[in-house]
């Protein structure tokens, strides 16, 4: 702002000139026309009304006008401020009324329609995962099996190669199904594992055989944060001419990498399952810290307690017996087969902390893993 000059004359001060003031107003009046929302308006309000405005800057110069020369400059410049300010608020309130009108369009909703009374739920994990393993067998040219769940106790154990006295068969508790008369055994049990499914592949079928059979199994375990009663299993089996030990290693091998990326392997330890013959427990490198955490105290794992490997289930060559046993010939064809829990599997892929979780039913469990996992 200049200094107070007494023979100070508006006329004189450039931007205080009568049609300096109005080419201002104008050019104030045109873009506020023009704006074609409310941003732009805000813009245009800065542009013209804010303190470093041409008609506030020129507002400014009048205090240091000499006092007569005051009202009649100030009449000039409030005039043009005040015709700027009101064509402001009427081009606001035009475009709000066309933003509410717009929006009352657009999230219009139709109070009439009916409406979902059944709350969207999501796919159980449990099922999401058996069919992404599915997937990798199939698109290798496996086949899809099933068996029931309420099995023949020959199916589930003598044909599998457990004698009926043996040890091996009180390795898994077992439900067994009443028989008709009290004190009665029926030979039927709720199938402790997916392995029957391999037997009457065998008598369903004519070698080569490729089949991957998932399903639900029982067992008389209690619920606890690792064990439940019903969980479920899924088993491989390939028979062949000429299978060995490293095409059971290859497939392992080529799943983990399936399920969780490149740079994954397995490893087999020495075990016993009376249907294979050799068997051998099977881990596969921890997915978090891929083996980094053994012997590093600064990197501890939390997934594989700084092992390494996690146990995924057991494996092994089929069992000559069991061959015999399904009319194929042990001469001319071997197979191998594995077997481990999708429950566990879920558990270390996904965090889940505790296996109840996956049995209550409580959607907020299931609605975290959408639809694919
Ligand atoms: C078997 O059931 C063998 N049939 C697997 C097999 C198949 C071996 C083919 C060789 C060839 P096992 O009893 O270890 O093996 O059980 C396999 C997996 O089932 C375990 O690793 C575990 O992940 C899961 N499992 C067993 N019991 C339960 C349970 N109560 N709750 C949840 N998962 C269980």
């Amino acid at each position: 702002m200049s200094a107070p000059n007494k023979s100070y004359d508006p006329v004189e001060v450039e931007a205080l000139k009568p049609e300096e003031i109005a080419r201002r107003r104008d050019e104030a009046l045109a873009a506020i026309a023009a704006a074609g929302d409310l941003e732009a308006l805000r813009e245009v309000k800065v542009a013209h009304t804010g303190d470093r405005s041409p008609l506030a800057l020129a507002n400014r110069e009048i205090g240091a006008l000499p006092p007569h020369a005051k009202a009649d400059a100030g009449k000039r410049v409030g005039q043009a401020r005040g015709q700027v300010n009101q064509a402001l608020k009427a081009r606001q309130e035009e475009l709000e009324a066309e933003r509410d009108a717009r929006v009352l369009v657009e999230e219009a909703v139709d109070v009439t329609l009916p409406y979902d009374r059944t709350p969207a739920g999501a796919r159980h994990p449990i099922t999401t995962l058996s069919e992404r393993i599915e997937d990798v067998f199939v698109a290798m040219g496996y086949e899809v099996a099933e068996g029931p769940e309420v099995e023949a106790e020959w199916f589930n154990f003598d044909a599998l190669n457990f004698p009926p006295d043996h040890p091996a068969r009180e390795m898994q508790d077992t439900f067994f199904v009443r028989g008709a008369k009290d004190g009665e055994s029926s030979n039927v049990v709720l199938r402790t594992h997916t392995s029957p499914v391999q037997i009457r592949s065998m008598l369903d079928r004519e070698p080569p055989i490729y089949v991957i059979c998932p399903g639900r199994t029982f067992r008389t375990d209690e619920l606890d944060a690792t064990h439940t009663p019903v969980f479920h299993q899924v088993e491989l089996l390939a028979i062949d001419e000429g299978l060995t030990m490293a095409d059971l290693k290859g497939t392992l091998d080529h799943m983990v990498r399936a399920l969780f990326g490149e740079g994954m392997s397995t490893r087999l330890r020495p075990n016993f399952f009376p249907f294979t013959e050799p068997s051998a427990e099977m881990d596969m490198l921890c997915y978090v810290c891929r083996g980094e955490s053994v012997g590093n105290p600064d990197r501890p794992c939390r997934t594989c307690s700084s092992e390494g490997w996690i146990e995924l289930g057991g494996c092994g060559m089929v069992n000559p017996r069991v061959l015999i046993a399904c009319g194929v010939d042990p001469d001319k064809y071997s197979g191998f087969a594995f077997g481990f829990g999708i429950e566990r599997m879920l558990m270390f892929r996904h965090n889940v902390e505790d296996m109840r979780d996956m049995v209550e039913g409580d959607v907020r469990f299931t609605r975290p893993f959408g639809m694919e996992i």
